[in-house]
């Protein structure tokens, strides 16, 4: 087969490399690609929201399946428009896409679907939103509708807050179109983590639970970022309540779209808050989470193309998958500065060093190769992956090969897993 994946991250190099595996798999194109990827197949120079231009590349090197990273083209319709042509697409159509590209679709979905989620309202005008912010307790939190790279949803503390935050969106339209309308809900309490199943429109087939850091300092301080690291499993969510949760939070959504006959295949990314009153869902996302893609990966033993083809096909229901008992962390080795700015062009060095562990792998997401030299091209620059025994060996491994890498202003955070480990 010939695949293509979309996309440019650490979460496309693990792609990349996992596919790479399969004995299904002859030749592996990446639009645009890193530094990574163009080690593993072929980077192409096309830009993954360039619905037409990612539709003429897969017809031109004659895809068999077309594996989209990144949001924003699901969201585009790029699964759309490669179905028209018959070319098979692991991600969903713009409709269940929305799941993630609207948050005002994605909670009235969670309604009718009686998902648990924090109560909410969604408006379309700044002086009705004003008028109920001002009678509401605080803390709250408000949402930008659309997608806006992570930093759309404010935790207000107080009215003032939040009065900001709606008027930043709705009359500044600091996120653009993406801030028009606005969600505002309750604010939950608790840990949060990941829960991603492979979906095929009606089975799903779940992954061991992730958890991300989403802050860029250690101790969950300072500003979001893409994310820090992230670890499988995660104890918060363990092994034995996956299914149970799974009933919760995945069925309900996969039967509902099913239902309205738009049948949801690809990966759904549950973003959970675990209350006192029990999981609760923070947002859906439409694909892998980047980078809890890395360590999940690295804990796959299956066939990852077969699974991808079985949810395309519509039959997983068939399928089981073999996950490794290892524990897995990733860190994320960032450009000091990240997530505001920082500097591009430093040579790196030191991968071959990290990777002699056989249970490291460093996966690439901001670099580019040139003259034969890595060099950081980005924010997120690399994504260093460990497996180990237990997760307190895997954070081990996984530090002391982030060590064996350098470039000049490099930055870590040095407690990724903590909250696995005081559990
Ligand atoms: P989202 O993009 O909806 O996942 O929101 C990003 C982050 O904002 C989440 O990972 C949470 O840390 C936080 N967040 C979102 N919704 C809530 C909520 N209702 N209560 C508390 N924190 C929230
Ligand atoms: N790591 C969170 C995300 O990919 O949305």
């Amino acid at each position: 087969m010939n695949i293509l994946i979309v996309g440019s991250g650490g979460r496309e190099h693990s792609l990349a490399w996992k596919i790479k595996q399969s004995p299904l798999v002859k030749k592996i194109y990446v639009a645009p690609g890193n530094g990574g990827t163009a080690a593993i197949g072929e980077n192409i120079l096309i830009d993954s929201n360039d619905i037409p231009g990612i539709l003429k590349l897969a017809r031109d090197k004659k895809i068999d399946l077309v594996v989209v990273g990144p949001e924003l083209p699901l969201v585009l319709g790029l699964a759309d428009a490669l179905d028209r042509e018959n070319i098979p697409c692991f991600g969903p159509s713009s409709y269940a896409a929305q799941l993630e590209g609207s948050k005002a679709f994605s909670k009235f979905l969670m309604t009718e679907a009686e998902v648990p989620t924090a109560d909410f309202k969604v408006f379309e005008d700044f002086n009705q939103a004003q008028e109920y912010l001002k009678k509401q307790n605080y803390p709250l939190v408000v949402k930008a509708d659309g997608l806006a790279a992570g930093k759309g949803v404010i935790v207000s503390s107080s009215l003032e807050e939040a009065l900001e935050a709606v008027h930043d969106m709705m009359v500044k339209q600091v996120f653009g179109k993406s801030g028009e309308v606005v969600v505002i809900e309750k604010n939950l309490v608790g840990e949060e983590a990941s829960f991603l199943a492979f979906c095929d429109g009606h089975d799903f087939i779940l992954l061991p639970s992730s958890q991300d850091h989403k802050r860029v300092g250690d101790n969950d301080t300072g500003p979001n970022t893409g994310g820090m690291g992230a670890y499988s499993p995660a104890p918060v969510l363990p092994e034995e309540n996956y299914q149970e949760t799974a009933e919760m939070v995945i069925r309900p959504i996969i039967q509902h779209l099913e239902e309205m006959d738009r049948p949801f295949k690809g990966i759904l990314y549950a973003g959970l808050m675990f209350t006192k009153d029990g999981p609760m869902v923070l947002e859906y996302n439409v694909r892998f989470g980047d980078p809890e893609c890395q360590p999940l990966l690295m804990r796959i033993e299956s066939d990852i193309v077969e699974l991808m083809m079985a949810c395309v096909e519509g039959r997983l229901a068939g399928l089981r998958i073999s996950i490794r008992p290892e524990s897995a962390v990733c860190v994320v080795l960032a450009a000091d500065g990240y997530p505001k700015q920082y500097q591009k062009g430093r040579v790196i060095s030191g991968i071959e060093d990290a990777e002699e562990d056989p249970l490291v792998k460093v996966f690439q997401a901001g670099t580019r190769l040139e003259n034969g030299k890595i060099l950081t091209n980005g924010g997120r620059v690399l994504g260093v992956t460990a497996l180990g025994v237990n997760l307190k060996d895997a954070i081990d491994r996984c530090y002391a090969a982030a060590d064996k890498v350098n470039f000049e202003d490099r930055y870590l955070r040095r407690d990724i897993g903590r909250k696995g480990l005081n559990r």
